[in-house]
């Protein structure tokens, strides 16, 4: 058995083993995956690398790697496959969580170019069923092992179900281990499957909250662009209507969450 990991945790893992009598049985690889080669090709590839969605720094490249080289031809891979959920979600303390400090401006100051940087960004929080605007939508699917692309776009419409205050859109994963054992971070996850150490779902605010009445439209195009380490989301929504009267147009992404200074650009364009 092989356990590689680039943390310095690798080490209370090799204590761990140590103490529970299997330090013999297996080899540490203190590095990543993609830096490893091994002596032979393994039977099950065990790669809980991801964050609170799929898409989350290397991890899908590293298990691709991972599957081409160290995992033999009928291996196993797990976890099997994720499904993605997303809800349009009245998540006003969340919200106000990530904006207030910008805003309430106690001392005269303007300090919107803040607020323009945190509604770019994506945040991670607990979303309970009460909060949902109309029931989450499946928008993707993993399969670990046939995924090659490390990007996606995911395209999702919903009808509001109930009148409230919209502050963005919530997501998360149905997570299928091995047949039998399931986690969700979804944003309507039942307690019992919640991973409630590690994974919350991820919240992508909008840039004002919207009013919206039962029967209105939201449409989400949601893209996650793999660049160098990093992903770069772009999350664009439009709310209409039942008439189709347009409610809202925003168009987001973490490329606008991130202080970038032109001479940083200018630097990197030399390069
Ligand atoms: C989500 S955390 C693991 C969570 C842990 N399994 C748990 O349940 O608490 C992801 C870990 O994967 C490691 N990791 C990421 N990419 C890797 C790769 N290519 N090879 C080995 N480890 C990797 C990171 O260093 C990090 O420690």
């Amino acid at each position: 058995m092989y356990a590689i990991e680039p943390n310095d945790a690798i080490d209370v893992a090799r204590e761990i083993a140590a103490a529970n009598g299997y330090a013999d049985r297996i080899e540490f690889h203190h590095a990543r995956s993609t830096d490893v080669t091994l002596p032979e090709r393994g039977e099950v590839l065990i790669a809980d690398i991801g964050g609170m969605l799929p898409w989350f720094e290397r991890a899908i490249p590293s298990i691709v790697d991972a599957r081409r080289r160290l995992l033999a031809p009928d291996g196993v891979i797990l976890p099997r496959r994720d499904t993605i959920w997303t809800a349009v979600v009245d998540a006003a303390e969340m919200y106000s969580r990530l904006t207030r400090g910008w805003e309430a401006n106690e001392f005269g100051i303007d300090m919107s170019a803040a607020r323009d940087l945190v509604v770019n960004a994506w945040a991670r929080g607990r979303i309970s069923e009460d909060q949902l605007l109309a029931p989450p939508r499946r928008c993707a699917g993993v399969d670990y092992a046939n995924i090659d692309d490390p990007d996606v776009e995911m395209n999702v419409e919903w009808v509001i179900a109930r009148a409230g205050v919209g502050h963005g859109v919530a997501a998360g994963f149905d997570r299928t281990v091995v047949e039998g054992v399931e986690i969700s971070n979804a944003p309507d996850a039942p307690a019992h499957v919640r991973p409630t150490l590690v994974y919350e779902p991820v919240f992508f605010p909008w840039p004002r909250p919207l009013v919206l009445e039962a029967g209105d439209v939201v449409s989400l195009e949601l893209k996650a662009s793999l660049l160098h380490d990093e992903y770069v989301w772009a999350w664009k929504t439009q709310a209409r209507r039942g008439n189709g009267e347009t409610k809202g147009v925003f168009n987001q992404s973490t490329f606008l969450g991130t202080p970038l200074s032109l001479e940083r650009f200018r630097r990197q364009a030399r390069q």
